[in-house]
């Protein structure tokens, strides 16, 4: 490990923490270069990346034909607005609303800023087409859910940390708890226009709900004219094995949310996907971004879509899950007290008597990998789909060593 105190990371680090506001809390490393799953900090130490950006480089650092789409964009054309159309947009929502089966695609940048245009479309499809009357839709959600950090999106979490003081919340929200089936039918009424659900909870720590929710919750909304809007921006995009994570109940959302990997780990680009009958409910001076739908974002849009429409990135994701999956259970009892794993995604409670989840991360830093706790003791798995057997076999590798307190 490099000195903190003389190290360029370890001064670049104090330089970055002294003019920065302090709403992330970063492990001490400060990285250079990275390419595939692996990361250089600024003094040439190099760390796997288990991480992968919160899910944002499913296709890992640099991805060949990514950084290829994005130079040659570059050259041509990055900006128009959405005031003109430029030729990068329609192949992007073409492809895109296919990968979904669906009929129309709305770019935007952040995941936040999708599941904000989620919810106006909801509330609008609500009043116009199911007849809600003014002001009176409501929306589902779940306990334990992440989906931002804008006002409204945070008003509708329970995590107090990301609420505390940023009020008043706007209102329209019911909370029930994550996974109980009976709890959402029971909440639904007339007024409901949508139940906007995480398929998987990343930031929960990867917590899957029981067998048959996603499919209970597609067949309560269908019954009751409901939208069915899934938060796909972490779980999707290859990342549990297979395109989306309603995939693994056969189960198609009437709204897909998405974000993060669709933009290759190379630009900001997420989306909602839906069909006409929903997403046409928005009319010229409604919604919009000016960086929605940017060329540079589309092209490396498109690039992504073509190489999900593959399903090499899925199979990669479901092949190495087992042994991530065999690893893991190996450690519990070992130090770890329960894992959760879907596809190369895993969710790992560390034992409180070895340390918290931010310590193992540190000591995980020390061996050279770069993990990321949630919620205290639990810690997020999501290596790039890229990375080797080798590799990741390595990485768990020093997971076990730390939880054993080597
Ligand atoms: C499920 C889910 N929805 C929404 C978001 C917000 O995305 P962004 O940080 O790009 O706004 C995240 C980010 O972690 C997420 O995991």
């Amino acid at each position: 490990m490099t000195d903190p105190a003389t190290s360029t990371s370890g001064v670049e680090f104090g330089r970055a923490e002294a003019r920065t506001a302090h709403n992330y809390h970063p492990l001490p490393v400060v990285v250079a270069h990275a390419e595939g799953a692996w990361m250089t900090d600024v003094d040439g130490s190099r760390f796997l990346d288990l991480l992968a950006g919160y899910s944002a480089l499913n296709f890992g650092h640099s991805h060949p034909r990514l950084i290829e789409t994005a130079h040659a964009q570059l050259d041509k054309l990055t900006l128009t607005s959405r005031a003109f159309v430029h030729d990068q947009f329609a192949d992007f929502t073409a492809k895109l609303g296919d990968l979904c089966g669906k009929d129309l695609v709305l770019p935007m940048n952040t995941g936040a800023e999708a599941v904000e245009t989620a919810i106006k479309v909801a509330r609008k499809w609500g009043y116009q087409v199911k007849g809600v009357p003014a002001d009176q839709a409501k929306i589902i959600v779940a306990s334990g859910n992440f989906h931002g950090r804008t006002t409204t999106i945070v008003g509708f979490s329970d995590d107090e940390e990301a609420r505390a003081d940023f009020g008043p919340f706007a209102p329209g929200f019911t909370s029930v708890p994550y996974g109980d089936l009976e709890a959402l039918e029971a909440a639904i009424d007339p007024t409901t226009v949508a139940v906007l659900i995480e398929p998987i909870q990343g930031e929960g720590g990867v917590v899957i709900p029981p067998k048959g929710y996603l499919r209970g919750i597609r067949e309560a909304c269908t019954r009751s004219n409901v939208l069915f809007a899934a938060d796909e921006i972490q779980a999707g995009l290859g990342r549990t094995g297979t395109t989306f994570a309603c995939d693994h109940e056969g189960v198609v959302p009437d709204i897909y949310v998405l974000g993060k990997a669709l933009g290759g780990g190379v630009v900001p680009v997420s989306a909602i996907v839906a069909d006409r009958d929903v997403l046409g409910v928005l009319k010229p001076g409604q919604h919009g971004s000016t960086f929605g739908g940017n060329a540079l974002a589309c092209a490396v849009g498109s690039t992504v879509v073509d190489m999900l429409a593959t399903g090499d990135f899925q199979r990669r994701a479901a092949e190495l899950s087992t042994m991530l999956r065999e690893r893991l259970e190996a450690m519990v009892g070992h130090g770890v007290l329960a894992v959760r794993v879907r596809g190369l995604w895993a969710g790992v409670d560390i034992d409180p008597s070895v340390g918290s989840g931010r310590e193992v991360c540190e000591k995980l830093m020390a061996r050279g990998v770069l993990a990321k706790d949630t919620h205290g003791s639990t810690i997020r798995l999501a290596p790039p789909l890229v990375i080797s057997e080798e590799d990741l076999a390595w990485g768990l590798d020093q997971l076990a060593a730390v939880v054993a307190g080597d």
